[in-house]
């Protein structure tokens, strides 16, 4: 501790919505709080969530909608602050919003009452807020941390580290919360992006391109790990959304979803007509009606762009009256499970989020605060707890935000 210095009882690193949300909490029972971040533009991330709606959270939320290494540490978090609990402050403050489909709830207006709801909160708790502050250095003293910045040096006795993940760096997204983590001898499980496009080589790609703008509903799974010595694998959930193809690649809510479960060198498995018995339907076209083309067939499944792309790949022509048993089966098959190998992943620039990060084992669940350092913090995306698509992620943010403002205000009672 220096005498120049500021003096906080909690500094967070970073604006977002964990820290912010952090911040109000703890200052609601008297904590003095100090938020800084290097952007000068505060919550870039929520204000094009959600297509500019924000999807701030989902009613369905359970520990089984999120990927990390200790798939129980969410569980005590989750609990102490619920979907029900955010649902709460939004209704608190009259903003107006709506179910949108699978539990997702959404502004009915713009991503910006979230915004206002955190800022509001915490202008009215006296939460000090500065952007465009870069940390230079932070050292952890008997009473705390002090750290300097580009423009200050700050004595704080708790700090808590809430500067996400890398998804987006145009908008701030930075690796420096994994920076901190090993500075302090914290394990980080090593990040990589996630909700994310996936991309291809070969026919895939030329497909993908000559159908951009093309979607389809979809259930998509990325195909099991494989299974070193003999332990069970467990085969990833399959999600049945749209299916978007780009000029890219896939894309779409079904892609993303299954992006967080894929890895290089493994495919992914696509069902064209969820809820269809696509055997019996061509059978039964075929024992009615043989005089129908098998491209007219795929036309009444599939858009027809993506029946007739299809049909030439593979080459299928003829009517199906001609067609043996044995193909017709195939082509069911292959409509009901396409496998197909991704070559990689649109990576940082679009992905949503971003998998891995501060290693749980080192935090304790109820407080989020390092287990080998009294009074550090970690909340949000920077900690390993990757939520699905539909407002799982926003959920986490604010459950660890809350979590990490209990410990604080225990410690400082
Ligand atoms: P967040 O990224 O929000 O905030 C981190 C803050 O730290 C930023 O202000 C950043 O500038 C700052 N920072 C970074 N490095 C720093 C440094 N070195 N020094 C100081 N400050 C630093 N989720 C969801 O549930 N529903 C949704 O609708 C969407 N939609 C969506 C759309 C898009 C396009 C993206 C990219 C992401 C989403 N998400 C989402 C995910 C969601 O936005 C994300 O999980 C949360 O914003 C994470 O909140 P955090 O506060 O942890 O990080």
């Amino acid at each position: 501790m220096t005498d120049r210095a500021e003096k906080y009882d909690a500094l967070i690193i970073g604006a977002g919505a964990a820290g912010l949300f952090c911040a109000s909490e703890a200052a609601k029972q008297g904590v003095r709080v100090l938020v800084i971040d290097h952007a000068n533009k505060l919550c870039e991330k929520i204000r094009i969530s959600g297509g500019g709606r924000c999807n701030f959270t989902n009613i369905h939320t359970q520990a089984e909608n999120f990927l990390s290494d200790n798939p129980k540490f969410c569980v005590s978090a989750l609990k102490g602050f619920t979907p029900q609990h955010f649902i709460e402050r939004v209704d608190a403050e009259n903003i107006k919003w709506h179910e949108k489909k699978l539990g997702q709830l959404f502004c009915d207006d713009s991503a910006q009452d979230i915004i206002d709801l955190l800022l509001d909160a915490c202008a009215r708790h006296h939460v000090a807020i500065r952007t465009g502050e870069i940390v230079a250095s932070i050292s952890h003293t008997g009473q705390g941390f002090t750290v300097e910045t580009s423009g200050s040096s700050i004595d704080a006795g708790a700090l808590i580290i809430a500067t996400g993940g890398k998804s987006i760096p145009k908008i701030g997204a930075t690796g420096f919360g994994y920076d901190v983590a090993k500075q302090f001898g914290l394990n980080v499980i090593e990040p990589r992006p996630a909700l994310v496009p996936l991309t291809f080589d070969g026919d895939v790609k030329a497909m993908a391109h000559d159908l951009a703008g093309v979607s389809i509903d979809a259930t998509v799974r990325a195909a099991k790990p494989p299974t070193p010595n003999q332990k069970k694998s467990k085969t990833p959930p399959a999600f049945q959304e749209g299916l978007l193809f780009t000029h890219r690649g896939l894309s779409g809510p079904s892609i993303l979803q299954a992006s967080n479960y894929w890895k290089e060198g493994r495919s992914i498995i696509v069902d064209l007509c969820p809820g269809v018995d696509t055997q019996s339907v061509l059978k039964g076209h075929k024992n009615t009606d043989g005089s129908l083309a098998i491209q007219k067939i795929l036309g009444q499944l599939l858009p027809k762009r993506l029946a007739a792309k299809l049909a030439e790949l593979d080459g299928y022509h003829g009517n199906i009256a001609d067609w043996p048993d044995k193909k017709l089966e195939a082509l069911a098959r292959r409509l009901k499970a396409w496998e197909i190998m991704p070559i990689g992943s649109e990576g940082y620039r679009t992905a949503e989020v971003t998998l891995g990060g501060v290693d749980t084992n080192g935090l304790h669940s109820k407080t989020m605060e390092a287990k080998s350092v009294s009074s550090l913090y970690f909340i949000g995306e920077v900690v390993d707890v990757t939520g699905w698509l539909g407002g799982y992620n926003f959920q986490w943010a604010w459950a660890s935000a809350h979590a990490a403002a209990r410990g604080v205000i225990a410690k400082k009672l």
